[in-house]
C-alpha cells in the first residue's frame, strides 16, 4: 500500500504531480511519500501493540532527517550502526535511550559516543569488542547494557550479499562462544547483560527463518536463565521483505503473530529493527530520458539517474520497477535503461519489456526508498540526487542536489602544486 498513484495518466505522489516537482527541482531526485512511511510504521507498530515493544527502524535504509524525525515522532527509536547513524538519529529527535547499536566494526570512539549518549543496547559481535567495552566502561564509570549479536545460523534464502546469519558470514557469534562472553560480561561492574540479539539477514519473504531464529535465540536465552543470567530484551533485528516485482512477502501483522507465538509467556521486550518494509515503498527515484539509442542488438534508454544514485540494480541485480511519469499509449519494446557512469554495470534494468519513451521523457523507478539515496555516491564526480517530502499537497526539498563545491569540499591543495 503506497501514495503513489495515476490520475488521468499522470504519476501522483499523495496530491502532487510528479511533473511539477520535477518542474522546480529538476532531476534525477528521490521522492517520498510521508502517508506512506507514517502508515507502513503505524502498520508494523500495531502489530505488536499486545506485547512491550519498540520499533528501532534502520537507519541504514535511509537516513534523511526529515524520515528519522518522522520515527521519533511517531515513538519509534533506532538501529544504527555507526557514529554517524547515532549523530543523525539523536540530531533529528530520536531519544536517546531508543537506540541500539548494532555492527561488526565498531571504532572506540564510537562506541564512547554511544556510552556517552547512553543509548538503549550495544549490540556486541565479537570477543574482541566485548574487551574494548570492558575497558571503556570500566574507565569511564558507567553502566552500559550490552547484548550479544548471535549467529543463530539459519538460511534466509535470500541474495547471499545480504544474508547475515550462516556460519561463514562476518555477522555475529556463535552459541557456544556467545554463552561464555554472557558468563564474562555478568562479571563485569559497568557491563550490563540486558538482552540477546539477531539480525539473519534482508528482503526475506518467508516466515519461517524468523521463527527458526526467534525459537533458537529463545532456547538460547532459556538456558542462560538457568545459569542465573536473566535477559530482558530480545531484538530480532530486521529483514522483513517487500514486493519490487512478484514476491509476496507476509504482512507485518502475520509476522508479528509467529512471532508473539514465539515468545509466548517469556515476559521478554522486544526490539525490532525494520528498515526496507518501512520506507522501501515510500520513496521513488525519478530520472529523465537524455537519449534514445537504437544498437542493432537492442535499444539503449539512457537516462541521467545512475549506478551512483541507485546502485541495487548493478550490484545485487536488483529488480526495480519503471514506468514513465507520463503513461504511454503506444505498444513496449524490450531496452536497457542506462546511465551516464563509464561502466558496463551501469544499468537501472536490462532486457526490460518499457513503453516506447521519447528524448526528455520521465521515469519513476519504484521501490527505490530503502537503500538508494543511503548507498549513493559520487563516482564520476556526479553529484548526490535531490530529495524530496511529500505531505498531501505539499513538497518539501529535504536535501538539496549538491553543488559542484560540494565536491570538493574538505579538498586542499599541497603548497607544491599551488598555482
Ligand atoms: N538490523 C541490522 C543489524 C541490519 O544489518 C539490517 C540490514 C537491518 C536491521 C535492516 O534490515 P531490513 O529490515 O532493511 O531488511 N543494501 C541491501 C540491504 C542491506 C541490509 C543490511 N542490513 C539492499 O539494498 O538490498
Amino acid at each position: 500500500m503506497n501514495y503513489f498513484n495515476y490520475r488521468k495518466g499522470e504519476l501522483y505522489c499523495e496530491s502532487v504531480p510528479i511533473k511539477e516537482i520535477v518542474k522546480a527541482v529538476g532531476t534525477p531526485l528521490y521522492i517520498y511519500s510521508y502517508k506512506t512511511f507514517e502508515r507502513h510504521f503505524r502498520v508494523f507498530d500495531r502489530a505488536f501493540q499486545k506485547v512491550p515493544h519498540l520499533v528501532c527502524y534502520s537507519c541504514k535504509a535511509n537516513a534523511n532527517g526529515s524520515l528519522l524525525s518522522t520515527v521519533s515522532k511517531l515513538g519509534g527509536g533506532a538501529d544504527i550502526v555507526s557514529g554517524g547513524e547515532l549523530y543523525k538519529a539523536l540530531r533529528a529527535g530520536i531519544a536517546h535511550n531508543k537506540i541500539v547499536f548494532s555492527g561488526v566494526g565498531k571504532t572506540e570512539e564510537e562506541l564512547k559516543a554511544a556510552i556517552r549518549a547512553g543509548i538503549l543496547m550495544i549490540n556486541i559481535e565479537s570477543e574482541g569488542e566485548l574487551a574494548v567495552l570492558r575497558r571503556l566502561s570500566r574507565n569511564m564509570k558507567k553502566k552500559v547494557p550490552v547484548s550479544i549479536r548471535v549467529n543463530p545460523e539459519i538460511d534466509p534464502k535470500t541474495h547471499p550479499y545480504i544474508t547475515t546469519g550462516l556460519k561463514k558470514n562476518k555477522f555475529g557469534v556463535l552459541w557456544g562462544d556467545a554463552h561464555r562472553l554472557y558468563h564474562e560480561i555478568a562479571k563485569e561492574e559497568y557491563l550490563v547483560a540486558a538482552g540477546m540479539s539477531s539480525h539473519i539477514g534482508s528482503q526475506i519473504v518467508e516466515l519461517t527463518p524468523f521463527v527458526d531464529a526467534v525459537r533458537s535465540l529463545k532456547s538460547m536465552i532459556l538456558e542462560l536463565r538457568g545459569d542465573g543470567i536473566p535477559l530482558n530484551m530480545i531484538d530480532i533485528g530486521g529483514g522483513l521483505g517487500i514486493t519490487y516485482k512478484d514476491e509476496l512477502p507476509p504482512l507485518p501483522e502475520d509476522y508479528a503473530k509467529v512471532i508473539k507465538q514465539e515468545l509466548k509467556g517469556m515476559g521478554l521486550r522486544l526490539i525490532l529493527e525494520p528498515g526496507r518494509v518501512l520506507v522501501g515503498n515510500s520513496g521513488i527515484f525519478v530520472a529523465k530520458v537524455l537519449y534514445v539509442k537504437k544498437a542493432p542488438e537492442k535499444t539503449f534508454y539512457i537516462v541521467d539517474g545512475a549506478m551512483n544514485d541507485l546502485v541495487r540494480p548493478s550490484l545485487y541485480n536488483a529488480y526495480h520497477e519503471i514506468k514513465p511519469v507520463e503513461e504511454k499509449k503506444a505498444g513496449t519494446i524490450k531496452a536497457d535503461l542506462v546511465g551516464p557512469i563509464c561502466e558496463s554495470g551501469d544499468f537501472l534494468a536490462k532486457d526490460r519489456e518499457i513503453a516506447q519513451l521519447n528524448q526528455g521523457d520521465l521515469l519513476a523507478i519504484f521501490s527505490a526508498g530503502a537503500y538508494g539515496y543511503s548507498m549513493s555516491s559520487n563516482y564520476n564526480a556526479r553529484r548526490r540526487a535531490a530529495e524530496v517530502l511529500v505531505k498531501d499537497k505539499e513538497y518539501f526539498v529535504v536535501k538539496k542536489r549538491e553543488s559542484y563545491a560540494d565536491l570538493v569540499k574538505g579538498e586542499s591543495t599541497p603548497p607544491f602544486l599551488e598555482v
